[in-house]
């Protein structure tokens, strides 16, 4: 497996409509638009990176070019047309990347080709790639024909920053918003990736790469890339992962919780020494510990506890961990949490400034006891 493996994000790009993750809002609606012969004359694709705008145009151009095209609107993938998209050599798409090629020279040459009626096919297809990047001069050039194109002429401009597009644009284009693509999403696809390619794997390992895309998928492809090539043929392993991408293994946070819970500070004391000796930062560590109180809280109630993006196993610890704390412990030490975060960057002693904030924490467990035994007691009284 190891000797071929190649750039999964190229291997794996969508060839039609339904292998598109993620996106089916705008993958529905093009299908749609294309069984209707309502097809636009211009798109804007806007969203992050890596989220399949590009893949999309590519099946766009190649579905409507199909000759063969099926019942469920997607391309046969076999006609003469579809297999030059195959091989990158048909002559109905045209890409302009505006983020290099963005003269008005360039636009030009584009201008000239849309002249020409597609020899084979129905439709040409334009696809300029960060649109937002040509100069202005060349989007005046561009203007006219985005105004009136010929009736074989498809453009899709594609942006991942929509505030720069200026208005004379906008109106003239059909305005798809690409989402980031959901962290179950993500490992799923990575999952099934995984598998084609006999890749061994740990499920919590492709989330927390999931977890690390932020939502591209892309940048998920490429961190499973590396980790496979790390892994040297061997599991893709959650110790693995975590080690390659530097990342603090959840683990220590339900420890430091358990010794706060415990009243335990020189326990909590010497874990934040050990993150730290590892080259862990302090304002991260700060920032996932908040982030793990508000997956205690969550996990309190079975109506939220959705709401952690965490595998089956994992969500298994938060429950039973949040059994033994109490929600008001939990809120105030978020509060805490929050506070020491928000102050971190101003703190002269930052080391400092993270434990002050522990030593809060683990005296809460017993100002809770003391309230309560109070409340008691004036209870008994009355
Ligand atoms: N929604 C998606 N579904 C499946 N694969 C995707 C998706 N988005 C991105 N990818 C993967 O990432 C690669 C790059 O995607 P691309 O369409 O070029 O992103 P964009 O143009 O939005 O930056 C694709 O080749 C594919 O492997
Ligand atoms: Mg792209
Ligand atoms: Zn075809």
């Amino acid at each position: 497996m190891m000797e071929n493996f190649v750039v999964s994000a190229r291997k794996y790009r969508p060839a039609d409509f339904k292998s598109v993750v993620g996106q089916e809002h705008i993958t529905t609606t093009l299908k749609n638009a294309i069984k209707n012969n309502h097809l636009a004359q211009a798109f804007l694709f806007c969203g992050p990176r890596g989220v399949g705008k590009t893949t999309c145009a590519r099946i766009l151009a190649k579905t409507i070019n199909c000759e063969n095209r099926q019942d469920d609107q997607e391309a046969c993938g076999e006609c003469e047309s579809c297999v030059s998209f195959k091989n990158n050599s048909s002559f109905n798409i045209y890409e302009l990347d505006a983020a290099s090629n963005n003269s008005v020279d360039d636009i030009r040459n584009l201008v000239d080709q849309v002249r020409y009626a597609p020899q084979k096919g129905q439709y040409k297809v334009y696809i300029i790639d960060e649109v937002h990047m040509l100069s202005n001069q060349a989007f005046n050039a561009f203007l006219k024909t985005l105004e009136e194109p010929p009736k074989y002429a498809i453009f899709i401009l594609a942006t991942t920053e929509k505030h720069k597009i200026i208005p004379t644009i906008l109106s003239r284009c059909q305005i798809f918003d690409f989402n980031r693509i959901q962290i179950d999403h993500i490992s799923n696809h990575l999952k099934y990736i995984a598998e084609k390619e006999s890749v061994d794997f740990e499920e919590e390992a492709l989330r927390l790469i999931a977890t690390k895309a932020d939502g591209a998928l892309r940048d998920a492809l490429s961190i499973f890339d590396l980790i496979v090539t790390y892994s040297a043929g061997k599991k893709v392993t959650y110790h693995e992962t975590i080690d390659n991408l530097h990342i603090l293994d959840y683990d220590y946070y339900f420890k430091v919780v358990d010794a706060l819970i415990e009243e335990d500070l020189s326990k909590v004391l010497l874990i934040f020494d050990e993150i730290l000796k590892k080259g862990f930062d302090g304002h991260n560590f700060i920032v996932g510990l908040s982030e793990h109180f508000r997956d205690l809280l969550v996990a309190k109630d079975p109506a939220t506890v959705e709401l952690i993006q965490v595998s089956e196993n994992a969500k298994q610890r938060y429950l039973q961990q949040t059994e033994a704390a109490s929600t008001s412990f939990l809120l105030s030490a978020l509060n805490i949490a929050n506070q020491c975060d928000i102050h971190y960057k101003t703190a002269k002693n930052q080391r400092l400034h993270v434990e002050l904030a522990l030593m809060k924490m683990s005296k809460l467990p017993q100002a809770f006891k003391l309230a309560n035994l109070a409340a008691e007691e004036a209870k008994k009284k009355a």
